[in-house]
Formats: C-alpha cells, structure tokens, sequence
C-alpha cells in the first residue's frame, strides 16, 4: 500500500502545499533562506497536510482555507522536527543533515521559532478564531509533552498510562489538530468534526508507537534517521519499556542504559537485539493495533467516499509502514 494510493482523492492539491512550503522558504536574508532550505528540504511523508484535506472532504472543501491551514500544519511539524533534533541531538532526518547537526543547537532553536511563528501567521489566513485557538493549544502540548519526555529521561519507573499521555502529547496531539481543523474549516457538523478529532488522535498514537518499534527494528537507510536514539536519548518507549517487564534482571540492558551502567553503545546493541529476537515487537503491534481499530471505528461515523476509503487506508499505511 502506497501513499500516492491513499493520497489519490487530494491528488491534484497536494502540488499546492508543496508550493506553499516553496513560499515559506523564499525569504530575502540568505543566511534564513539557507536554514529554511535545510529544514523544509523535501522527502517527509507530508501524512499531516494531507489529513487536513482529506477531513474537508466530507462538507464544503473550500481550499482557500484549507490550503494555508495544511502548509500551517506542515510547517509546524517542521518546527517540531527542527527543535526535536536539537533536544534529541539527532543529525540525520530524512536522509540528509538536520539543522542542528550542520549549524547547531541555537540556529535550530531560532530556526525553530520561525518556524513556529509562520505558521501561526499561516493559521490567521483560515480567519476561524476556534482553529487558531486550537492551533496554539496544540503547540503548548507538544512542548509540555517534550519537557516531560526530557524530565522523565533516564528514569525506569514509569507506567504505560504515562507512555501513552506522553506520546498523546507530542505526536497524536498534532495529527489530531490536522484531522479537526480540516473537519471545521470545511463547516461539517459538529459530530464529524468530533468523529474526525478523535479518529486522528487514535491514528495519532498508532503512528507514534509504530515510530517507536522501527526505532529497534527500523532500517535507518529506508526511515532516513538513525536507529537506537530513544535508549541513547533514555526515553523509555513502549519496547524497552516490555523488554524491562520480560527481563527483569538487573543485567537487562535497558536497566543498564538507564543506571548509567556499562558501555551504553554495547548496552543499545544488546537492548535492540533482545527486542528483535523477542516477542516484544510483535506486542507492540498489537498495542498500536488495537489504537488502528479504535480509528477505524470512528470512521465508522461519517459518510461513505472516497476519503473515507483513504482515511481507513492510511491507517493500515501507518501500521505497516517501513518509513
Ligand atoms: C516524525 O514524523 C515525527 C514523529 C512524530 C515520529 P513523520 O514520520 O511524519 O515525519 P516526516 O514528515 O514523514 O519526515
Ligand atoms: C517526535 O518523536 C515527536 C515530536 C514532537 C517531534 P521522536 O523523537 O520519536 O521523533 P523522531 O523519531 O526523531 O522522528
Ligand atoms: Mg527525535
Ligand atoms: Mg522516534
């Protein structure tokens, strides 16, 4: 299943949001422009503009509005990315040299702010003070799910209930914002715009959990991003989190990673291969599988088209996904 697939209902808009991307990175200082290039180059999946359109299929899609809030979206993703990098200290994303790698972490973190304030500028143009406000709460999430994935760094004890806020926080927040303000600004009544809102948070955790597994079991030339950073980062994911359940002696590599015990490079080695060799990949597939059925349940609230097919598509894309 492909994207170009699922996309197929909003073919003939995407080309705008790539040249609404183009536009952000047309500024006149050369030293921004740079920057901006390196962080809007190309090769993202572009899933979060897409869902903003693919929810507006269901009542009036009115791309005027629609268009600056996707870019919107895209963009703040962007920042996201740009910023997380840094915290992270990440320095491949999608195949090339992140910001933060190339230029450092205060250029990434200034890039980042620019980013973010663009996209609230692109956000006004939709005119709706309901998206904007939600637009603005989305990122006050993000940033609080960030700190208390940074807080929380390093420390063993933590439940599944907190993994989930977390991950709720930074990543389902986001697609979810895509998915309602897609719903609103096509004026869909209110129980599609709610249908929507929460099919995107559930797809949003899936994502997010799959995220996590293909950081032990990815393929870091496919993904373009390296493997083994959330154990080098000590974010405890959903993985480590089974492997510390399945091996709970106090040589499992996980625990040695987070004591600051040992060679960490060995102890990550050790750590991704257990998780390979073990069932604990095929439980988190089930986990984000149970999150994909709870999205296509919501699904199961709006009319039958085209996006409806897609939307249910994309969520198997996003279990089964590679990259
Ligand atoms: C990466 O998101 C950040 C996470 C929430 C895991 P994507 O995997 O959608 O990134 P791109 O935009 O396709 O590169
Ligand atoms: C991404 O989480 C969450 C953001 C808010 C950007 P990750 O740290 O897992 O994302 P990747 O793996 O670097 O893309
Ligand atoms: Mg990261
Ligand atoms: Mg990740």
């Amino acid at each position: 299943l492909s994207l170009d697939a699922v996309y197929q209902p909003i073919r003939a808009d995407l080309p705008k949001i790539e040249a609404g991307l183009g536009a952000v990175g047309r500024v006149s200082s050369p030293w921004l422009s740079e920057l901006l290039a390196h962080g809007l180059a190309g090769g993202g999946k572009r899933i979060r503009p897409a869902l903003v359109l693919l929810s507006a299929k269901f009542h009036h899609y009115n791309l005027s509005y629609l268009l600056p809030m996707a870019v919107a979206i895209e963009v703040l993703h962007t920042a996201t990315l740009v910023h997380d990098d840094a915290i992270d200290h990440s320095s491949v994303r999608r195949g090339h040299p992140t910001v933060y790698h190339l230029w450092g972490e205060g250029k990434a973190i200034l890039l980042g702010d620019y980013l973010l304030a663009k996209a609230e500028e692109l956000v006004s143009e939709t005119q709706n003070l309901g998206v904007i406000r939600l637009f603005a709460r989305t990122i006050m999430t993000i940033a609080s799910g960030e700190i208390t994935q940074a807080a929380t760094a390093f420390n063993l004890d933590q439940s599944r209930e907190q993994y989930l806020e977390r991950i709720a926080a930074k990543t389902a927040s986001l697609i979810s914002l895509a998915t309602r303000s897609g719903a609103v600004l096509s004026e869909a009544p209110e129980r599609l715009v709610e249908a929507l809102g929460e099919y995107g948070y559930n797809l949003g955790i899936a994502f997010q959990i799959v995220d996590d597994i293909l950081d032990f079991s990815g393929d870091e030339a496919k993904m373009g991003k390296p493997t083994g950073s959330d154990l080098a980062e000590g974010t405890l994911t959903l993985p480590a989190m089974l492997l510390l359940e399945r091996y709970p002696a106090d040589d499992n590599p996980v625990r040695r990673i987070f004591r600051k015990e040992g060679d960490r490079p060995e102890n990550i080695k050790r750590a991704i291969d257990l998780v390979r060799q073990s069932s604990v990949i095929e439980e988190c597939y089930q986990a984000a599988a149970e999150y994909a059925r709870r999205a296509y349940r919501n699904l199961e609230h709006l009319p039958d088209n085209d996006s409806r097919q897609a939307l249910r598509e994309l969520v198997e894309f996003v279990v089964a996904r590679q990259k």
